[in-house]
């Protein structure tokens, strides 16, 4: 892809992931959030930030299917750290609108609620991998174990499932497709992994 093309796709990007905070912003303007605006603003904050961490582990199995899409890799820091914007916001939503900021209300409902204490693991899953999403990082940890450290995504995308799950409702199953496309592209790494030493050992007969 040359590099017009890539800062034309960078641009849509930005303003489709900016698209739902700029709804809320402005649903909120107008009073249109609906009878529970904190949470409606936690919902749409929720699943922006789970579709998006699914977004982010697609890049790899994608870019796998074809040389072609290599480029894809350029979009995946970006999206990673939308992710970890819109999981800040909903994270401060929770502690502000609900909470009111007061430690005793939100460490009872970590306590007191199983799916608050996921969302809370989930969400200290990907800070670190926010932090760390810099070049400089990368040279500072080592390719190895920043490597490592980013593994921690498949763990967040587990917990980000299960927070989910355990907020909706006993037979509700809205969480169903996003719960079939992580489990997708979870299960494409290790088929992925297998695939590449495949033909590593192919090639490697050959010579
Ligand atoms: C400190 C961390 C977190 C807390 C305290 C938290 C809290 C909440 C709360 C209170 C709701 C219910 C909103 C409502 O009343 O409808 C919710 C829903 C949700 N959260 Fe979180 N959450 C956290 C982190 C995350 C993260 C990191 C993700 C995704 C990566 C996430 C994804 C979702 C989703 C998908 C929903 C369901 C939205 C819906 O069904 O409309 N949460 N969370």
């Amino acid at each position: 892809m040359n590099r017009t093309n890539l800062v034309l796709l960078k641009t849509l990007v930005w303003i489709g992931c900016l698209t739902p905070l700029l709804l809320l912003v402005w649903r909120a303007v107008n009073n249109s959030l609906g009878p529970d605006p904190t949470a409606e603003i936690a919902s749409v904050t929720g699943l922006t930030a789970i579709w998006l961490l699914a977004a982010t582990l697609a890049v790899s199995p994608l870019r796998a299917l074809s040389p072609r899409l290599s480029w894809l890799v350029k979009f995946r820091r970006l999206l990673g750290l939308l992710m970890f914007f819109y999981a800040s916001v909903h994270m401060l939503t929770w502690m502000g609108l609900y909470a009111g900021f007061d430690p005793g209300t939100i460490e009872a409902d970590i306590e007191k609620r199983r799916f608050i204490f996921m969302g809370v693991a989930t969400y200290l899953l990907v800070l670190p991998l926010a932090a760390t999403s810099t070049t400089w990082s990368i040279r500072k940890l080592g390719g190895k174990n920043w490597n490592r450290l980013h593994m921690l995504i498949y763990l967040a995308a587990l917990t980000a499932v299960a927070h989910y799950w355990w907020k909706v409702k006993t037979g509700v199953i809205t969480p169903a497709p996003l719960t079939l496309v992580l489990a997708i592209l979870l299960c494409a790494r290790p088929i992925l992994a297998w695939n590449r030493r495949r033909k590593a050992r192919a090639s490697a007969a050959r010579v």
